[in-house]
């Protein structure tokens, strides 16, 4: 089975690359993703697959039925959108969309989602079951999974894999985490309501704009001194505003952020622990707040038994030293987690880096991958997913 993948994957190459550059050279921002889900669905019913569009807004789903022996449901998910960032590659394949480009490699995604579906439309015969996959919008705002699961996505969904590409590892190679992939990151805007006054008379007011800086300092020395140290935790005040003129004691100050963090426990605890310190700060000194919290998205946890399956398949596949087996996990975010909340999942980080070239980081306006990691995750999501049945019709 392995070597017929590879085979037909070896052969669709040249096809998937061209796509690739298609999707490059036309990116769509989150929730706006048209062209680019219309090319899926034309795609996917080219290869005869059930094809469900306008999911989750913009998203799209094909279905793949096997032989049916076994009515296990494997979903596959890769993200279409792109990011408001003004390209600066040399690419002829670059953005033709002023302002938009794909930073993050969801064209990439969207690709070897579309490949895998092509390969094993190819070989449904060896397939028992049934496989979905799932073209996401508006990963980027973090919304898209949430869209595609209230419009019934994951219903009847027994496991999920994601893939997602990694300029820090080569291309060729797959990293593979067990555990805690991505961090969950919330929302935090606080606003601090002192008095105004003359800047020469503090004592006639309160200082918002200081009582801020030592929430901030506070909120800091308390992550060193009062959490456990080997559960990570970052807090990242990225806005702050307030104040109107030099001479004048500002009454009012907005801080807003964005709260990274690892174990279950240390997540469940934030809103209370960072509304304590605030309290405590301002009662302190005298002014008033108000604390808004939001959950964003929950951490990526992998599953264990459906990582084996991706660490064999890509140890068979491209041999052991093609594997990297990710030791730390990232403080990013990525809404695949909402998946895992309906279903056991596995995301990996596909190799993209281009020997002896700049790797530019995610996000960054010459970010750049090797194309030969389209080969890559194809395979090894499609020799994957055959794995997965392999596995449960054994059992
Ligand atoms: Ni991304």
């Amino acid at each position: 089975m392995l070597n017929q993948i590879k085979e037909i994957a070896e052969k669709l190459t040249p096809r998937l690359i061209e796509i690739r550059r298609h999707f490059h050279a036309h990116p769509e921002l989150s929730g706006q993703e048209y062209q680019t889900a219309a090319y899926v669905a034309g795609v996917l019913s080219s290869c005869g697959l059930q094809v469900q569009e306008a999911v989750g807004k913009t998203g799209v789903i094909g279905h793949l039925t096997g032989q049916n022996s076994d009515s296990r449901t494997l979903a596959i998910r890769t993200d279409m959108d792109a990011l408001p960032i003004q390209e600066r590659t040399n690419l002829d394949f670059a953005s033709r969309h002023p302002g938009i480009m794909h930073a993050c490699g969801h064209d990439v995604h969207t690709t070897v989602g579309l490949g895998t579906a092509m390969i094993l439309s190819q070989l449904s015969q060896n397939i028992p079951g049934k496989i979905r996959f799932l073209f996401q919008p508006a990963e980027e705002i973090a919304q898209g999974a949430s869209w595609m699961i209230q419009d019934g996505a994951m219903r009847g969904v027994d496991a999920i894999f994601g893939v997602h590409v990694f300029p820090s590892i080569p291309a060729r190679c797959v990293g593979i985490r067990y555990g805690a992939l991505t961090a969950a990151a919330d929302d935090l805007e606080i606003f601090i309501q002192g008095e105004s006054g003359h800047g020469g008379r503090p004592h006639e007011a309160i200082d918002a704009i200081w009582i801020a800086s030592q929430v901030i300092t506070s909120l800091q020395q308390a992550i060193s001194r009062t959490q456990n140290p080997l559960r990570p935790l970052v807090l990242t005040i990225g806005e702050i505003c307030g104040g109107r003129a030099p001479n004048v004691i500002a009454d009012q100050v907005r801080l807003a952020g964005t709260v990274r963090s690892l174990h279950p426990e240390t997540h469940a605890n934030l809103p209370h622990w960072i509304e304590g310190i605030v309290k405590n700060v301002c009662q302190t000194y005298g002014a008033k707040y108000e604390m808004n919290y939001r959950r964003g998205v929950p951490s990526v946890q992998n599953d264990t038994i459906l990582t084996q399956i991706i660490e064999q398949s890509s140890r068979e596949a491209f041999g052991n030293e093609y594997v990297e087996i990710i030791t730390e996990p990232s403080l990013g975010a990525e809404d695949f987690a909402l998946y895992l909340e309906q279903a056991p999942g596995s995301m990996f980080r596909l190799g993209v880096g281009r020997c002896e070239e700049i790797n530019h980081p995610l996000h960054h306006p010459q970010f750049e991958i090797d194309e030969s990691s389209i080969f890559t995750g194809v395979v090894t999501l499609a020799y994957s997913a055959y794995k997965y049945w392999q596995q449960y019709s054994q059992n």
